[in-house]
């Protein structure tokens, strides 16, 4: 189902046009859209759901005259199914049984549930309820570190990369790329329970290997001027499958769509940073899928070599169990 919607949603991306139109720019020439609705990538009949689950997007929306979602806002109350106040009712769809494999469920509610948490929308509830924060900002202008179970899916802001002496080999996924006070943040660590999330460690599996040496940073990365090139846009991390194999490949599509709804944001003004500790090219054959995820070009992480780089929002992307 999920797979289905995410494919649904990289083709069917430009069927959304949400163009200001240009009566809207005649009558009002100064005003400045506060949000650039067409950076969304969410078909027509999506959005209605982002807007009953981003209420910080409803709200400027409602308060926009030219926002082009009006008629989404007067949708009722259908929902991706995952958001807290969300009856079953108003799903946007759940699994339907007809009938039970007693090898994985005793009942054909059971069966559905199961589906639902591992193969749909409920996914990314499981999700949401692990997130927990692992290094906590104490004053506006911190960083901060958030992440599901075994570092599946994990949150930065303000994130400080040093790159100035690169340990690149012929390895794409180095466990011991960055020591200590080579990645982290201003904030408080809480190394116990970073050092628990490390049962899952894999490649393509947690960020773990990657995370386990973020460190607590005696600096102000942004405000001390200890980063060389600081990245205001939203960045995503990604450690990609095999992008010669379609297989392989969509897996990380999907993952990269249940990324965004966990969370909760589709804009295609972000990067897209490759996670790649060799020095080797990405060979993808199917490069164009990414134009329904990113406005620019994917970034290869030795693109900031020798240099240290600030993140002010990013994400590491989810895997699929
Ligand atoms: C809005 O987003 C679209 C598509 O992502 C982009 O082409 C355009 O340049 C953006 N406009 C502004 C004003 O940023
Ligand atoms: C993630 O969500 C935050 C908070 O809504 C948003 O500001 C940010 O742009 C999102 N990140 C990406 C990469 O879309």
């Amino acid at each position: 189902m999920l797979l289905l919607v995410a494919l649904g949603m990289v083709f069917g991306y430009t069927v959304v046009s949400i163009e200001t139109d240009d009566r809207a720019l005649t009558d009002d020439r100064n005003h400045k859209p506060r949000l650039n609705y067409s950076s969304l990538s969410l078909p027509e009949d999506h959005i209605p759901y982002f807007l009953r689950s981003n209420k910080k997007v409803a709200e400027l929306c409602r308060e926009d005259p030219f926002c082009p979602f009006k008629a989404a806002l007067q949708a009722g109350k259908t929902c991706w199914g995952y958001e807290k106040n969300c009856s079953p009712g108003d799903r946007f769809a759940y699994p339907v049984c007809s009938k039970v494999d007693s090898g994985w469920a005793s009942s054909v509610q059971a069966a559905q549930e199961v589906f639902w948490k591992q193969a749909d929308f409920g996914y990314v509830r499981a999700r949401l309820d692990e997130m927990k924060t692992l290094c906590k900002p104490s004053n506006p202008g911190d960083s901060s570190l958030t992440c599901t179970s075994h570092m599946r899916f994990c949150r930065a802001t303000n994130l400080y990369l040093d790159l100035r002496n690169p340990r690149r080999t012929h390895e794409r996924y180095k466990e011991d790329f960055f020591q200590t006070g080579e990645i982290g943040g201003h904030c408080s660590l809480n190394p116990k329970a970073l050092q628990a999330e490390g049962q899952h460690k894999s490649p393509l599996q947690s960020w773990f290997a990657e995370l386990q040496t973020f460190s607590e940073l005696q600096f102000h990365p942004l405000d001390d001027g200890m980063c060389d090139i600081v990245i205001d846009k939203p960045t995503i991390f990604m450690k990609l499958d095999a992008g010669v194999n379609m297989y392989h490949h969509f897996c990380d599509f999907v993952n990269l769509y249940i990324s965004q709804h966990l969370n909760n944001s589709f804009s295609r003004d972000i990067y897209i940073v490759m996670w790649d500790t060799s020095l080797y090219g990405y060979g993808d054959l199917f490069s164009d899928t990414w134009k329904a995820f990113s406005d620019y070009d994917i970034i290869h992480l030795k693109t900031y070599d020798s240099k240290r780089v600030c993140f002010k929002d990013s994400f590491f992307h989810c895997f699929l169990g």
